[in-house]
């Protein structure tokens, strides 16, 4: 089947909200090229459809200049020290890469984009105090695409409006009120479920996770390798190998009958099939509706088969994620917006009707 270069092109051009262009001059620059350039498009265009993302393009350069490519690496090293001067050129000379050696990016294709984003254990950290502050002292907390399972210690990472010097701390502006001294749930068990789970403690997982970060992030490196230190200490979890469709049943079999289960999905539904998006939808609907399960969505607006996408609203326009919350006992209700590695919310959190249930 022949490529579509066009539809790679879109995907190059519409994959970075306007904020990342400005506060990220070295991979703005770098999106831009890739999207011009014919082999960065047949190289994205020949990607299975579910993991068609620039971020694995991306990723896939950062992890060869990881792994010391004699021209990327001091590119990259360069770009997390904040020392390129001319990022169009820095941007082109990683492309003139690409072009000599299409291997580079071609060989790691197979792969999925596994960024594991803590930022966004700041939003889930807002929404499970306000959930539990209905009466559930205790949850079972289930990642569905956990990759790492980062985000299973969502309650590990302080929260803060501004950097506190500690790598651990998520900086997060609420731009509507939220009460950071709300009281977590206690956490009786943490399940993940990913077809491809990263191990944080083996070495090539390690350097892929750095690869799907962005290197003029360096604070977002920092937490990692802060994380990979302090992980050991943290409470266990259980990882489920496969898709959301093959093990969500048993992963909410594992928790605690007497605790509310949360079951969280953060940019993970997009990976999956049509088919899986619907059904996955449907099933979680249902499963709150019915009792004691509670579900968070953060995903982006832009999924055209998922059933809560609001395309046209202000949020969608600055590629915000949208927050979508179901209570037990409720329907899957629109919770606001936030920044898509947490850096902001913007909650707008409904009148519950729930309070019969939570009692
Ligand atoms: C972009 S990462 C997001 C990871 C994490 N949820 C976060 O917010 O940091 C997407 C993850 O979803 C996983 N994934 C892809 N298809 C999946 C499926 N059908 N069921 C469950 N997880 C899936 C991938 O392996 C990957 O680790």
């Amino acid at each position: 089947m022949a490529l579509d270069l066009e539809d790679a092109r879109r995907r190059y051009h519409f994959s970075f909200t306007r904020e990342d262009h400005e506060r990220l001059p070295f991979y703005s620059a770098l999106m831009i090229a890739l999207e011009r350039d014919l082999v960065a498009q047949a190289l994205l265009a020949g990607v299975r459809v579910e993991q068609r993302n620039p971020m694995l393009v991306l990723a896939s350069l950062h992890l060869a200049a990881l792994r010391g490519h004699p021209v990327l690496a001091p590119i990259y090293a360069d770009a997390r020290h904040g020392l390129i001067t001319d990022h169009v050129a820095a941007a082109d000379v990683v492309v003139g890469a690409l072009n000599r050696e299409p291997e580079l990016v071609r060989s790691e294709l197979h792969r999925s984009t596994q960024t594991n984003e803590p930022g966004r254990s700041a939003v889930f950290q807002a929404v499970i105090a306000l959930i539990a502050q209905r009466g559930y002292p205790s949850i079972n907390l289930v990642d569905v695409g956990t990759s790492a399972g980062i985000n299973l210690h969502f309650d590990r990472f302080p929260v803060r409006a501004k950097d506190d010097g500690n790598p651990l701390t998520l900086i997060c502006r609420d731009e509507t009120p939220v009460d950071r001294s709300l009281r977590l749930p206690e956490v009786h068990s943490r399940v993940g479920i990913d077809p491809a789970p990263l191990d944080i403690s083996a070495t090539e997982d390690r350097l892929w996770l750095r690869a799907c970060l962005w290197p003029e992030e360096p604070r977002r490196m920092d937490r990692l390798d802060a994380i990979i230190e302090q992980r050991p200490s943290w409470p266990a979890t259980t990882v489920l190998r496969g898709t959301a469709a093959e093990r969500l049943g048993e992963a909410i079999a594992l928790g605690d009958p007497l605790s509310l289960t949360v079951v969280v999905n953060s940019y993970v539904v997009a990976y999956f099939t049509e088919a899986d998006q619907a059904s996955f939808f449907e099933d979680m609907a249902e499963r709150c509706a019915g009792g004691n399960v509670a579900w968070i969505s953060l995903e982006s607006p832009f999924m055209v088969n998922w059933p809560t996408s609001s395309r046209s609203s202000e949020g969608a326009k600055t590629g915000a994620t949208q927050v979508i919350v179901t209570l037990p006992g409720g329907s899957p209700s629109d919770w606001g917006w936030c920044h898509h590695h947490g850096l902001w919310t913007r909650l707008d959190v409904p009148e519950y009707s729930v309070s019969s249930v939570a009692s």
